[in-house]
């Protein structure tokens, strides 16, 4: 009986004396304020609760009110620092390799692979970076213009003969398909294998519950992922087998440093960087194109400003068909404008992470050793300080900016030595896209649109819009022109 009540008692000051370090965590000074919300469970629940706005989700925002631009709380089990300091946030993306090192979480990982750019530190960082960078970097962006024309335009001719076209998976297949040709000389009308089908399998449970059974989105995922990377290895060794002398794709480039002597690239790391290419090319930019209609089926005077900037290209054509060049290309000044303001308010990475390599200071607070941080993009692109009406989309806000240092308030591709890679290929794809389809098409809105953000923003019910060639429009202009 005494024994029971010992043992009872014993059991309930541990438990107690758990619950008190799990809401205290040791550390040799102070901690920034927040709550570590349950044991193990921490706030996991209240952070992937969704939200159907475009503002600062009400997780974070609520804690900023109640704590300020840093703070403490703990997700899936690991304690956590949430920065919506603009100077924090710059120091953490300068502090790369230093005092921070890319972190994501361990669930993450398992799904996008151990040997992920995201795993690579130092010198082998940089490495693969400027591979990657040779293929999407600006100079091989100038030779690739024509053929992103030719793309936008004959997809945009197909999607002109159907009544209704779901804009986030059709552009998803769009870049989809460039990206895989420019990578792997992939091409869908060819190959007997369904790779972008196994890679929405393998979306559709990357942020889900991490229980690897038949039947869950994560087993699919995770099935996915395996398909297809047996898919790349495949490619690879028959590419291997039949050498080319020059060049055409990635995937001969990757042959080519593979077969070096000394080389760093493994045959596992080229695999999962091509997954991984794949993965966050389409996967952002056409969250970004969905939107970028959607606010421009919304504000009309954007869309006419829009419109006559591509439509001026034209005019100072001599030859109107003439492919894009680059000189045009750059001069879209209130283009890049839009697409800045689209991916400020589209927030598509709702947080950036970390971890501290060793004992931090910042300002009165200590950040422990091994802690991870997540620099917050949405809070810095929805601070009225930062941006004044922080919810309206008004693209004439960057008039100017690019004078200015803004770019600690502009996180939409990252920071520092890990700022996205694919930000130019992006911005091209959007652009090019823009111009061909504001040129020589309209749409009607059919329905969707809504977003819902878990904190990764998805559209539940799409977004189905018709496009209609401007043909009638375009001529009677052509007849005004040559009348006068
Ligand atoms: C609108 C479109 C895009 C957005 C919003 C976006 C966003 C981001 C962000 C926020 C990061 C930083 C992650 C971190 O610091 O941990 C990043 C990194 C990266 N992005 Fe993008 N991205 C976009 C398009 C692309 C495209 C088209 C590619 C494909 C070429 C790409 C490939 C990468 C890669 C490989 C990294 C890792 C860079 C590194 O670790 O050094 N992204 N992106
Ligand atoms: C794929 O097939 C479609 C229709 O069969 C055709 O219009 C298109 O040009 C083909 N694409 C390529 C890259 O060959
Ligand atoms: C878009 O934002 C970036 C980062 O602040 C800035 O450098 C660039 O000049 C902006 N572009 C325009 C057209 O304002």
């Amino acid at each position: 009986m005494w024994g029971l009540c010992v043992g009872t008692l014993v059991i309930i000051s541990i438990t107690q004396y758990w619950i008190y370090r799990w809401r205290n965590p040791k550390c040799n000074g102070k901690l920034p304020p927040g709550s570590m919300g349950f044991p193990l469970l921490g706030e996991t629940l209240q952070f992937f609760t969704p939200s159907t706005s475009f503002d600062i989700s009400p997780f974070i925002k609520r804690r900023i009110e109640r704590y300020g631009p840093v703070f403490k709380t703990s997700l899936v089990g690991r304690p956590l620092i949430v920065s919506t300091d603009p100077d924090f946030n710059y120091f953490i993306f300068q502090q790369e390799n230093k005092l921070f090192q890319c972190w994501y979480p361990d669930t993450f990982r398992k799904i996008l692979g151990r040997e992920n750019l995201a795993d690579l530190h130092g010198s082998i960082h940089k490495y693969v970076k400027n591979m990657v960078l040779n293929l999407v970097g600006p100079e091989s962006l100038k030779t690739m213009l024509p053929e992103i024309e030719q793309v936008a335009q004959r997809t945009l001719q197909q999607w002109s003969c159907e009544d209704s076209v779901e804009l986030k998976e059709a552009s998803a297949n769009m870049i989809f398909g460039l990206t895989a040709k420019k990578l792997i000389g992939y091409d869908s009308n060819e190959s007997k294998e369904d790779l972008r089908g196994n890679f929405d399998a393998f979306i559709g449970g990357l942020i889900s519950f991490p229980l690897n059974v038949p039947g869950t989105a994560y087993h699919k995922s995770i099935q996915g992922r395996k398909r297809v990377l047996r898919t790349l290895k495949n490619m690879l060794q028959e590419r291997q087998a039949k050498l080319r002398n020059t060049p055409i794709d990635f995937f001969d480039y990757v042959i080519e440093e593979l077969e070096k002597d000394g080389t760093l690239l493994t045959e596992g790391m080229s695999l999962n960087l091509m997954f991984a290419l794949l993965f966050a090319s389409f996967e952002t930019t056409s969250v970004a194109t969905t939107l970028a209609l959607k606010f421009l089926s919304d504000h009309p005077l954007v869309l006419k400003q829009l419109t006559e900037e591509h439509e001026m290209i034209l005019k100072q054509r001599d030859n109107a068909d003439s492919g894009l060049t680059w000189e045009e290309y750059k001069s879209m000044t209130f283009t890049f404008q839009f697409i800045n303001e689209t991916v400020r308010l589209a927030n598509i990475a709702p947080g950036i992470f970390r971890r501290a390599m060793t004992e931090i200071n910042f300002k009165e607070y200590i950040i422990p050793a091994g802690w991870t941080v997540m620099v917050c993009p949405p809070a810095v692109h929805l601070n009225p300080a930062n941006y004044e009406d922080p919810l309206d989309f008004n693209p004439w806000r960057w008039e100017g900016m690019e004078k200015t240092d803004a770019s600690k308030n502009f996180l939409a591709f990252g920071g520092g030595m890990r700022f996205c890679v694919g930000a130019d290929f992006a911005k091209v794809q959007m652009a090019v896209f823009l111009h061909c389809l504001l040129t020589k098409y309209r749409w009607k809105v059919i329905s969707g649109g809504n977003i819902v953000r878990t904190p990764g923003v998805q559209f539940p019910d799409g977004f189905h819009i018709q496009i209609l060639k401007k043909e009638d429009a375009c001529m009677t202009e052509k007849h005004e022109t040559t009348s006068t």
